[in-house]
């Protein structure tokens, strides 16, 4: 683990030695992105929640912290094997909790527990996230939302105060589309009095599994995975289990990894039918990409064809997957043209990645890939989890050895990554710092 016990961050390093093609099988665990809301959903329920396939990753244990600091029970319980942790929350009173900044400030998700407390208590005071390293990332699309909804909202001293007597339902259209914005909405909607319309709704899958786990918590939800999610109001929710979908931006990047080395590479567990862009851009580039039983296989024999990639609202390519393919890129037989449509600075990979011989020119949101035949090792700074993921792709791939500093960065969103490079035959090593 990359904390020390009072959440000090240690700076371990990866050493990579590239070259190795990569082969066989790995686990893929479960979803970050779909175990976080599922937590705050928890914060709606009257009896436990338990969470089934949730990895040991930073960002869940920042948010279990949370909980715990909300007056909920978080307990992990051994689950039955590798990856089928099992994360077991029961929601305490939560009537006079705030969500510290210090906490907030570490993982931005944690705006997910706006809607439920509101929901669930009536009142809510949340430190307002401040941006990251990859945008301003604004919540005024969840703020609306609840406001239309009923609820006051202030901002004083960088928090946010809200507060409801009763959420009531509303016809809420976003303006653009909002992963967490509609995660929040339809958790607060659950509780509400009346039916609430969620218009020009995300449609990614995480968006899906929370609905699962709401509607087995007693929800009445319908139409999830479309432009519009319509929630009726129900009085109360009961606990469930869940459990959690696979990993799809992790299962990416062990494929990828596969891709850029020339290797064989199957992700067990994934599934195919989340992915459809990213696998088309990998059978596009050269590589064969297909479902096989129990999982998602990558292989690559010829060269790299270069591809443009344009990122966009799920079915798009998804934009935590952008990073990651433009290191594949890097070693095309041509031009690729990568477009970052949803986040404002995601492209701090990219000084890391020249640093190695890329040739990358960027302009506004556009970078423009020349592909070269080799890309040499380095030492490189992570900057955000996606980044740091592509910097190891590029070490694995590179001749020489590549140390990535900052890899705190990767443990938010990769349980053990190395171990899993290791298994198909990659030489990386964690040093501890
Ligand atoms: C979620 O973030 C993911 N995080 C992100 O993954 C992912 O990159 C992102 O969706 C896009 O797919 C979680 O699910 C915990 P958005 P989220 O609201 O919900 C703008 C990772 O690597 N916007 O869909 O915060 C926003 O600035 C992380 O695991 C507003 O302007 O993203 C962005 O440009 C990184 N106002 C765009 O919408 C709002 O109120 C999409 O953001 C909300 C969003």
């Amino acid at each position: 683990m990359d904390e020390t016990g009072n959440g000090a961050l240690t700076l371990d390093i990866f050493v990579i030695k590239g070259g190795t093609r990569l082969t066989g099988a790995c686990r893929v665990s479960g979803a970050k992105n779909a175990v976080l809301p599922a937590m705050a959903a928890s914060l709606l329920a009257e009896g436990p929640v338990e969470i089934v396939g949730v990895p040991r990753l930073r960002d869940i244990a920042t948010f279990g912290r949370l909980l715990g600091i909300l007056g909920a029970e978080v307990t992990h319980e051994g689950g039955a094997g590798e990856g089928r942790e099992v994360l077991r929350i029961l929601s305490g009173d939560a009537r006079n909790a705030v969500a510290p900044y210090d906490l907030v400030k570490t993982m931005r998700a944690s705006v997910l527990v706006l809607g439920p407390l509101l929901a669930r208590y009536g009142r809510a005071r949340i430190s307002l996230p401040g941006g990251c390293a990859i945008g301003a990332r604004p919540i005024d699309q969840h703020l609306r939302g609840l406001e239309l909804m009923g609820a006051k909202t202030s901002l004083s001293e960088g928090y946010i105060e809200a507060s409801a007597d009763l959420l009531s339902g509303a016809a809420i259209t976003f303006d653009m589309k909002t992963v967490t914005g509609t995660e929040n909405l339809m958790m607060a909607a659950t509780l509400a009095k009346g039916t609430t319309f969620l218009k020009n709704a995300a449609k990614e899958p995480e968006v899906c599994d929370l609905a699962r786990l709401l509607r087995a918590m007693g929800a009445d939800i319908e139409g999830e995975g479309t432009d519009e999610i319509v929630v009726r109001g129900v009085r109360s929710l009961h606990g469930a289990r869940h459990e959690v979908m696979a990993d799809r931006i992790e299962a990416a990047t062990l494929l990828l990894a596969g891709a850029i080395t020339g290797g064989d590479v199957t992700a067990m567990g994934a599934d195919a039918s989340t992915m459809d862009a990213v696998l088309e851009k990998l059978r596009r580039s050269g590589a064969d990409a297909d479902a096989v039983p129990g999982g998602v296989r990558v292989r690559r024999e010829g060269p790299i064809r270069s591809v443009n990639v344009k990122t966009a609202p799920y079915p798009g390519f998804p934009t935590d997957v952008q990073a990651q393919f433009m290191a594949y890129m890097c070693l095309g037989d041509g031009f690729s043209v990568i477009s970052e449509t949803i986040f404002e600075n995601r492209f701090m990979h990219v000084a890391e990645l020249r640093r190695m011989g890329a040739r990358i020119d960027v302009s506004g949101n556009m970078a423009a890939v020349r592909g070269v035949p080799e890309l040499s090792g380095a030492p490189l700074m992570a900057t955000d989890l996606r980044a740091s993921a592509s910097l190891v792709l590029a070490g694995l791939a590179a001749s020489g050895t590549t140390e990535v500093l900052r890899i705190y960065h990767l443990d938010r969103g990769y349980e053990a990554l190395e171990h899993r490079l290791t298994s198909l035959g990659a030489d990386i090593v964690r040093v501890k710092e």
